[in-house]
């Protein structure tokens, strides 16, 4: 692929895709430790639209500008409009975005760059995959201010680590480090910060060589994990019955039978 990086100048979001076919996006609030306020939620969800329907991004890397913060959760200051009603939709609009992210048909890694606290650890965790910077701290301060999550944190979180470690963290506050995030499997590398994104690039990579269908559908299942047991199944037969239909399907055995490479084209 030949097309030069392109860039957007958007106030508080960033986004370029790479000759590679990688999109980056970043949030930049540098100055409020890349807090979300509803202009950021917007212009993250208007990315990763862009991202999920540009043909030649294959996958999408998410970071905060600077070596401080991945985002310090949602905007503070607009929380003293909140009332049960505001903060009802509030809630929804933030967890619908988060869910675009998390039903993106392409892989997102979040490169964690620093503090994601609230719903920055949120989003972290509606992304597919986690890299983090060895400096990297993670918490759901929510309590601590009277509320709790409500950008999907008490339910993504005990799917990724368990019910047991998630009480503890919600309901203490409790931020911890990188290292810990990793040893209970919160991120899938650590990595010193210089070396964040090239190690994203790499996990992207990894993926985006595979046929990109199956990876879509892969997601889809791993998506639906926490269905009931029976009915997990019959999505895993029916997706695999999918894959079964497409060329890349055919193109994967032969290559393996002629021992070659494959080369996929996403039908
Ligand atoms: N919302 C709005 N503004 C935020 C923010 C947030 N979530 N997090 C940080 N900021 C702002 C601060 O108010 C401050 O603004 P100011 O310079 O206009 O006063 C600026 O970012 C710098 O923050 P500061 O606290 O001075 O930086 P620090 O390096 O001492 O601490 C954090 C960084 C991220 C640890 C700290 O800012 C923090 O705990 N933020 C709140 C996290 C939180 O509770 N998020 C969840 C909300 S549910």
């Amino acid at each position: 692929m030949s097309r030069e990086p392109e860039a957007s100048s958007a106030q508080t979001v960033r986004y370029e895709v790479d000759s590679e076919g990688i999109a980056l996006i970043t949030i930049h609030r540098p100055e409020k430790h890349n807090a979300l306020n509803r202009q950021v939620l917007a212009e993250l969800d208007r990315y990763f639209w862009q991202a999920r329907q540009d043909e030649d991004v294959k996958g999408i890397i998410l970071t905060g500008a600077g070596d401080k913060s991945f985002c310090a959760g949602a905007d503070v200051q607009q929380f003293t409009e909140l009332d049960a009603y505001s903060g009802h939709r509030f809630a929804l609009y933030g967890q619908a975005v988060f869910n675009r992210v998390e039903e993106m048909p392409k892989p997102v890694v979040a490169a964690v760059n620093g503090y994601a606290l609230g719903g920055g650890f949120e989003l972290a965790m509606a992304c597919h995959l986690r890299v983090a910077a060895d400096h990297a701290v993670f918490g759901l301060p929510e309590v601590s201010l009277g509320l709790i999550p409500g950008f999907g944190g008490t339910q993504r979180l005990p799917r990724l680590i368990g019910r047991g470690l998630a009480t503890e963290l919600i309901l203490t506050a409790e931020r911890i480090s990188a290292r810990r995030a990793f040893e209970i499997g919160l991120v899938n590398r650590v990595v010193p910060i210089e070396h964040l994104l090239d190690s994203a690039r790499e996990l992207v990579h990894a993926i985006v060589s595979k046929a990109p269908v199956a990876v879509a559908l892969a997601l889809e299942a791993l998506r639906q994990s926490d269905l009931p047991l029976r009915q997990g199944l019959r999505l895993e037969a029916a997706l695999f019955g999918q894959a079964c239909a497409t060329a890349d399907f055919r193109e994967g055995v032969s290559a393996f039978l002629e021992r070659r490479k494959a080369s996929f084209k996403g039908r």
